[in-house]
């Protein structure tokens, strides 16, 4: 469904994606972990147009975007289809949790207001905050506010989404709140690229796993085989000691 492949990035002298090649199928649930600084959000916002590759190809169901020249309109149909889930919500403070998730509709999709309002109601619903919607961000916890921006990401039907580090601002009350919500999404059939620390989820929810490090992928794997045996050294380095 989507596939990226040779992709490179750098700031200035530091070359951060070092040719990256992935496959997303639907339905997938990929976790891509690694240590900090590894590339990980890099790695994300190229796939998302959020910067600009240097290089690399993306394949999107049969079309085939160059990553560096790809134009603004290539990127708005791009992103029309995909969703992306900010580790600080990125909710707009001055609208409510409901206006926060039928902007995007009315505006850039041109859904009418009645309509985007339904789809807002209940896609508060299905993140466990129906009866928020005229609330504004500042007072809602921020596992609540991420299960706006959640909520705001999957109500254009996106047939990827994108998440980077969801959970990781918040206490892990609020954490397991959020990743319950996206292992619901998961069990939905939802595609999920996934960048997070969280290894329990990344071990019973994602399907695959990339385990990236210096800007190229070390190991990739199905969840499984990763979790049971890690085929790296590397790999089995960066597992051992962590809880999961
Ligand atoms: N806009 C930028 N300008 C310059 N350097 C950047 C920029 N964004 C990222 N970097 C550098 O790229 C490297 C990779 O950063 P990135 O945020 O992709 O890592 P990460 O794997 O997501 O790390 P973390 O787990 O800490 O979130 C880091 O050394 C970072 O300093
Ligand atoms: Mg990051």
């Amino acid at each position: 469904m989507l596939e990226v492949r040779g992709l490179f990035k750098s700031f200035g002298q530091s070359e951060i994606l070092r040719g990256i090649d992935l496959t997303v199928e639907k339905g997938d649930v990929i976790a891509i972990i690694g240590p900090s600084g590894s590339g990980k959000t890099t790695l994300l916002r190229c796939m998302n147009y959020l910067e600009r590759a240097d290089a690399g190809q993306m394949v999107f169901d049969d079309v085939t975007y160059d990553m560096k020249l790809v134009t603004k309109k290539e990127i708005l149909d791009i992103r029309r289809r995909t969703g992306f889930v900010f580790q600080n919500y990125n909710l707009f403070a001055n609208k409510t949790a409901l206006k926060n998730i039928t902007e995007g509709l009315t505006t850039a999709r041109k859904i009418p207001a009645e309509e985007a309002r339904e789809t807002g109601l209940r896609m508060l619903e299905k993140v466990g905050l129906a009866g928020y919607e005229d609330y504004y961000p500042a007072s809602l916890s921020g596992g609540q506010q991420q299960r706006v921006a959640i909520a705001r990401a999957i109500a254009p039907d996106p047939e990827v989404i994108y998440f980077d580090e969801p959970t990781s601002a918040l206490d892990p009350e609020l954490t397991k709140e959020v990743l319950e919500v996206m292992r619901a999404l998961a069990a939905e059939g939802s595609t999920m690229v996934v960048v997070t620390h969280e290894m329990a989820f990344a071990k019973n929810v994602a399907n695959k796993v990339i385990f990236m490090e210096g800007g190229r992928i070390v190991e990739a794997a199905d969840a499984e085989t990763f979790f049971a045996a890690p085929a790296q050294d590397r790999s089995r380095e960066f597992l051992h000691g962590l809880d999961y």
